[in-house]
C-alpha cells in the first residue's frame, strides 16, 4: 500500500508530496516537530504534544499553520486512510518557503510549511526490548542551548546513535557539566532507593510529553519522585534506569558504558511505570 502523507492541505501519496528547496525547514532547520504515537488506532497525549507544539512555535515566532481542532483531524485522517492500527504520526512545521535563502525571518505573508506522515509499527508497545532491557554509552553533550525547544536539528542526536551502535550499544545518555541532560531522543531516568530521579526541567532538556505522564502517575501511585540532575556514576551505582519517549513509552536501561546497572535485567519501578502508563494511556487515547 502506498503511503498517503499531508503537506500544505493535501493529502498525497508519499512519491508525490514535495517541499520547495527554499523552505527553510531544508535550509536553516527553522522547523518544529512532533511525534505522537498511535496504538488502537486511536492518538495518544494528543493534547499534551499539541500544546508542546504550540510552545515551539511561540518560543521561536513561528505562525501557527492551523487550529488544534484542524490538526486533529489531519492526524485521525492519515490514521484512517493508511489503516494504521500501532505506530507513530510524525509532524513538522517550518517557517515556509520565502523564495530564497536569506538568514533574516521572513515577513508575516510567508505562511509556514505544514507536513505530516504516519510510520506504521504494528505491536509497538510488545517491543521485546522492553524485556530485556537497552544498552548505553555516555556522550558529551554538544547540542545547542534551547533544547526546550523541539526544533529538527537532529544531527547531533543522529550522530549520538550511529556512536552508540558503533560501541554495540542502543543508545547515548548525554552528558554536559558532568550531570547526564537527556538520551539522543528521549528523557533519562534512575531509581535509587525506591526514588525516581530525573532532570529537571530547563532549557538543557526537552520537555518530554511522556515524562509528565509518567511523574504524574508515579506520584498518583505514591512513588517518590525527585527532580535534579544526576551523574553517569550515580546513574551506573543506581538500582534501575530507564528511558521515556512517545514511541519507547518507558523503556528499561540495563547497562551503562559497558556497567550493569542494578541487577543488569530490568528492573520492578521501570516495569510498573510502563504498564501503569500503557494502560492509562490507552484508556485516555482519542
Ligand atoms: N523524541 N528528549 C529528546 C531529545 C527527544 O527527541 C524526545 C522525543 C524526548 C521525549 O519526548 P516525548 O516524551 O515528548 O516523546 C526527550 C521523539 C520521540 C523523536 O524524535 O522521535
Amino acid at each position: 500500500m502506498t503511503r498517503t502523507v499531508y503537506v500544505n492541505g493535501a493529502y498525497l501519496p508519499e512519491d508525490q508530496a514535495t517541499v520547495s528547496i527554499f523552505d527553510r525547514g531544508f535550509l536553516m532547520a527553522d522547523a518544529v516537530y512532533e511525534v505522537t504515537s498511535v496504538l488502537g488506532g486511536k492518538l495518544i497525549d494528543f493534547a499534551g504534544h499539541c500544546a508542546r507544539l504550540a510552545r515551539s512555535l511561540g518560543e521561536l515566532d513561528m505562525a501557527s499553520p492551523c487550529s488544534e481542532g484542524e490538526l486533529l483531524a489531519i492526524h485521525r485522517e492519515l490514521v484512517a486512510r493508511n489503516d494504521v492500527t500501532d505506530g507513530m504520526i510524525y509532524l513538522q512545521v517550518t517557517r515556509g518557503n520565502p523564495g530564497d535563502r536569506d538568514f533574516a525571518f521572513p515577513d508575516a505573508s510567508v505562511k509556514p510549511t505544514l507536513v505530516m506522515f504516519t510510520q506504521s509499527k504494528p505491536g509497538l508497545a510488545d517491543s521485546p526490548m522492553a524485556k530485556t532491557g537497552m544498552k548505553v554509552i555516555s556522550i558529551d553533550d554538544i547540542r545547542w542551548g534551547r533544547r526546550d525547544i523541539k526544533t529538527v536539528q537532529l544531527l547531533y542526536p543522529s550522530m549520538g546513535k550511529m556512536m552508540a551502535k558503533k560501541a554495540g550499544a542502543d543508545d547515548a545518555w548525554l552528558v554536559e557539566d558532568g550531570f547526564v541532560t537527556e538520551g539522543t531522543s528521549n528523557n533519562a531516568y534512575i531509581v535509587k532507593g525506591g526514588r525516581i530521579i530525573t532532570r529537571n526541567l530547563g532549557h538543557e532538556i526537552l520537555h518530554g510529553i511522556t515524562r509528565a505522564a509518567v511523574l504524574r502517575f508515579a506520584r498518583e501511585a505514591q512513588m517518590e519522585v525527585e527532580e535534579r540532575a544526576f551523574t553517569v556514576d550515580e546513574a551506573k551505582a543506581a538500582d534501575e534506569a530507564f528511558i521515556s519517549s512517545a514511541s519507547a513509552f518507558v523503556m528499561p536501561v540495563v547497562e551503562i558504558d559497558g556497567t550493569a546497572v542494578g541487577t543488569g535485567a530490568p528492573g520492578p519501578v521501570a516495569a510498573r511505570l510502563r504498564e501503569i502508563y500503557l494502560d492509562e494511556m490507552r484508556k485516555a487515547a482519542i
